[in-house]
């Protein structure tokens, strides 16, 4: 583990970042030789010594360049962390990830871009971090955030909706995630209502949305993602009941080609639901669903509905049809899919 990274926090518009992005660029394109320390200052038009300091700066986050003197700098290795230069490293987006904020463990990704949003974070930053001390699940519950296995990932937000229309943006990340495992890995991925990912019955990832809104707007909206993704144990007593990327797919994956497709998903979801065309996201959510049209139980805290789900609401809410054939709306609850006899 590249240790030297823990406790580091930056955010890829601070300026030196954008360098050493620059120096991992002309790096890269030189994988097979040698780069001269003054060819890399003519190209980026700094000095010698500025070029060693960040060569440096890049060795503190745990990217491996060699340094042989009067023959130059070879990039060895990049370290497998979800660092604001790896993911800006080949991000197709408009503005998700433009600004990319990373620390190696936070208390809860979205606490961070809630206090970032506050302070008027642009739309589309994005938080993210290798561990959370207290991850934050739906319901109040926590999300088991070991270090480096997972990805929790928090975005900034800022549609032009009235309040009533925000739960079409979590319908938006679920869509995002799924079709982000079909793309890389052909895993069949589903949704259970409102937003959990699960592959074969059991739990890959969660979203828990947050926002700030008055009455006339929105102010601003956390979308936080969270993916089991190298996690190869769980607590005993979700172990029937979760699972990660690597365990479906019996090998370790790598993170960052899954935060870019994720990033880029979720962005072109963003933009069809920002031209009003919800119909298509509430449409693309229901093919994905394995809740729809299933016998459901929905515990409800202080009560547990069962029935058939038919629809969602225009709020994204459940409609479950009783036994006795009236109808309930659901706004919150937990949902078990049950076979009928
Ligand atoms: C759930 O299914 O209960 C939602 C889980 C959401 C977890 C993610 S991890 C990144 C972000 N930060 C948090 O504290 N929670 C979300």
């Amino acid at each position: 583990m590249p240790v030297k990274a823990l406790g580091k926090k930056f955010t890829l518009t601070n300026e030196n970042l954008s360098i050493n992005a620059k120096i991992l660029d002309v790096l890269r394109s030189k994988s097979h030789a040698y780069i001269s320390g003054e060819e890399l200052s003519r190209e980026l038009n700094m000095s010698r010594t500025a070029i060693w300091k960040h060569v440096n700066s890049l060795r503190d986050l745990g990217y491996r360049v060699e340094a042989i003197t009067s023959v130059g700098y070879k990039l060895l290795s990049s370290p497998s962390l979800l660092l604001p230069l790896e993911i800006k490293n080949g991000l197709h987006t408009q503005f998700i990830g433009r600004d990319i904020h990373w620390e190696y463990e936070v208390n809860s990704t979205n606490t961070v871009a809630l206090k970032l949003a506050e302070e008027g974070a642009p739309q589309g930053t994005v938080v993210v971090s290798e561990a959370q001390r207290q991850g934050r699940g739906r319901l109040g519950r926590t999300w088991i955030s070991q270090a480096e296995n997972g990805i929790y990932l928090s975005v900034i937000l800022r549609p032009s909706f009235v309040p009533m229309k925000a739960p079409v943006l979590t319908f938006i990340a679920a869509i995002a995630v799924v079709e982000t495992l079909e793309t890389l890995f052909h895993l069949n991925a589903q949704i259970k209502w409102p937003n959990d990912v699960m592959i074969q019955g059991k739990k890959v990832a969660g979203i828990l949305t947050e926002l700030r809104a008055e009455m006339e707007g929105i102010h601003y909206m956390i979308l936080g993602i969270g993916v089991n993704v190298n996690t190869t144990r769980f607590p005993k007593e979700f172990q029937d009941r979760v699972t990660s990327l690597s365990l479906e797919l019996k090998e370790k994956v790598g993170r960052v080609k899954i935060v870019q497709t994720l990033l880029e998903a979720l962005e072109r979801w963003y933009l069809v639901a920002l031209s009003h065309r919800s119909d298509l996201v509430f449409e693309r959510w229901s093919e994905l669903s394995c809740t729809l049209h299933r016998c459901v139980e929905v515990n409800l805290g202080n009560e547990i509905v069962q029935g058939v789900a038919t629809h969602l609401g225009a709020s994204g809410s459940l409609f479950v049809k009783l036994d006795s054939g009236q109808e309930r709306e659901i706004l919150a609850g937990d949902v078990t899919m049950v076979e009928r006899v």
